[in-house]
C-alpha cells in the first residue's frame, strides 16, 4: 500500500494572533479547534489517496452515508506538548497508530500505515504550531485522528470507502475541577463491553454505550461511571473514557487487559514510569468487593483514573448501590501526585526521556 504524501493547502484566513491567544488563555477541553485539519481517503481497489492539509471546516455527507447508520467509526487521542526550548513533541504517537490499526481490524476497516498516521499528525501540528500552549502549564494540544465509513447506502457490510481525518484542539484539564478528586458511581448492572465484543477498540459506539450509565452517575451526584465485567458483574474494568489504577502503599495495580478494556497509552506508560520511580506495578483482576474492603481497612491508599485527556485524576468518593466510601480526603494522594508529575515532566521535556517516547517535530 502506498503512503500518500500530504498536500498542503493552508487557510488564507486563519484566526488572528489575538483571537488564538484569547482561546489559549482558557481552552477548556474539546471546545475550540485549530485552523487546519488533515484528510486522507481510502477507496477499495485504490487504497489510501488524496492526503491533504486543508482549512478546518465542516464536512458534507450524504444522509445515507454508512457511518451515520451503522457506526463504522474509530478514533484516537494524543497530545502535543511545548518544550522548554519552544520546540514541540508528541507522546508515543506510534502506540496510538498501532491501536488505530487494531481498532480498524476489529471494525472491518482498512488499516492506515503507522508512518502515515504519524505523518498526518506531524503535518497538522507543524502547520498549527502556534496553537500548542506555552510550556510549563497543564495545557497541551489534543489531537483527534479518526476514520469514518463514507460509502453511501444502507446495506450492512464493511464500506468500500473511508475518510481519515485529524483535527486538533487546545486542551486544559478534562474535568472542570482540574486535579481535584472525582467521584465515581459503580454501575453494577449496566456494562460497557462484553467478551468478544469491541471494548478494546477505540470506537464511538463504546462511548455511546457509556452515556446512559454516565447520566445515571450524574443523577447519583458523581462525575464518572465505573464499569464492572459483563459476565460476573464483579471485576473492575474501566471508567467511561479512562483506565483505573489502585495504589497499595508502594505498589500500583491496574485491571489486566481482558479484551473488553481499552489498552490505554497512559495506562501502559504508567506501568513503566512507576517502575522507574521505584514502585512495584502489577496488572491483575481487582474485584469491586476488594476495592471497597481494602479502602475501608486502609490497605488501598489511593485510586486514580488515567487517560490522554484526563492525564491522571484522583478518585475521591465512590458510590455503589448499597455502599459509599471516601477514597481520599479531597486532595490527591502522594503516589498519584508523584506519578502525575513524573509523566507530565517527561511529556513537557523536563525529565529524561529514557524510553524514547517523545516524538520531536
Ligand atoms: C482520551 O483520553 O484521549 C480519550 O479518548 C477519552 C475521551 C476524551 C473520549
Amino acid at each position: 500500500m502506498t503512503t500518500p504524501t500530504i498536500e498542503l493547502k493552508p487557510s488564507a484566513n486563519p484566526l488572528s494572533d489575538a483571537e488564538r491567544e484569547a482561546i489559549l488563555a482558557n481552552p477548556g477541553f474539546g471546545r475550540h479547534f485549530t485552523d487546519h485539519m488533515v484528510t486522507i481517503r481510502w477507496t477499495e481497489g485504490r487504497g489510501w489517496h488524496d492526503g491533504q492539509l486543508v482549512p478546518y471546516a465542516p464536512i458534507s455527507l450524504d444522509p445515507a452515508t454508512n457511518v451515520l447508520h451503522y457506526a463504522q467509526e474509530i478514533f484516537e487521542g494524543l497530545k502535543a506538548y511545548r518544550r522548554p526550548d519552544n520546540s514541540v513533541a508528541t507522546f508515543r504517537p506510534e502506540m496510538n497508530a498501532r491501536r488505530f490499526q487494531r481498532s480498524a481490524r476489529r471494525l472491518a476497516m482498512p488499516e492506515l500505515p503507522v508512518e502515515t498516521f504519524i505523518e498526518a499528525c506531524d503535518v497538522l501540528v507543524q502547520q498549527d504550531k502556534a496553537w500548542v500552549p506555552a510550556h510549563g502549564g497543564e495545557e497541551s494540544l489534543y489531537l483527534r485522528p479518526f476514520m469514518i465509513a463514507t460509502e453511501v447506502g444502507l446495506g450492512v457490510k464493511p464500506a468500500n470507502e473511508y475518510l481519515f481525518l485529524v483535527i486538533a484542539s487546545p486542551a486544559g484539564a478534562y474535568f472542570a475541577g482540574g486535579v481535584k478528586p472525582v467521584s465515581i458511581w459503580v454501575s453494577e448492572d449496566r456494562v460497557r463491553a462484553v467478551p468478544g465484543g469491541m471494548g478494546d477498540a477505540k470506537t464511538g459506539g463504546n462511548y455511546a454505550a457509556s452515556l446512559l450509565a454516565q447520566a445515571e452517575a450524574a443523577v447519583k451526584g458523581c462525575d464518572q461511571v465505573c464499569y464492572l465485567d459483563a459476565v460476573e458483574h464483579t471485576w473492575v474494568e474501566e471508567l467511561g473514557g479512562m483506565n483505573l489504577y489502585f495504589v497499595y502503599g508502594n505498589k500500583i495495580v491496574t485491571p489486566s487487559l481482558t479484551g473488553s478494556i481499552l489498552e490505554g497509552v497512559t495506562r501502559d506508560s504508567l506501568l513503566t514510569v512507576a517502575r522507574d520511580l521505584g514502585y512495584e506495578a502489577e496488572e491483575r483482576r481487582v474485584s469491586i468487593d476488594e476495592w471497597q474492603a481494602d479502602s475501608e481497612n486502609g490497605t488501598l491508599t489511593e485510586v486514580f483514573a488515567c487517560g490522554t485527556a484526563a492525564v491522571i485524576t484522583p478518585v475521591g468518593t465512590v458510590k455503589r448501590a448499597d455502599a459509599e466510601w471516601k477514597q481520599s480526603d479531597g486532595e490527591p494522594g502522594e503516589v498519584t501526585v508523584k506519578l502525575r508529575e513524573a509523566l507530565l515532566d517527561l511529556q513537557r521535556g523536563t525529565r529524561e526521556d529514557r524510553h524514547g517516547w517523545m516524538h520531536q517535530l
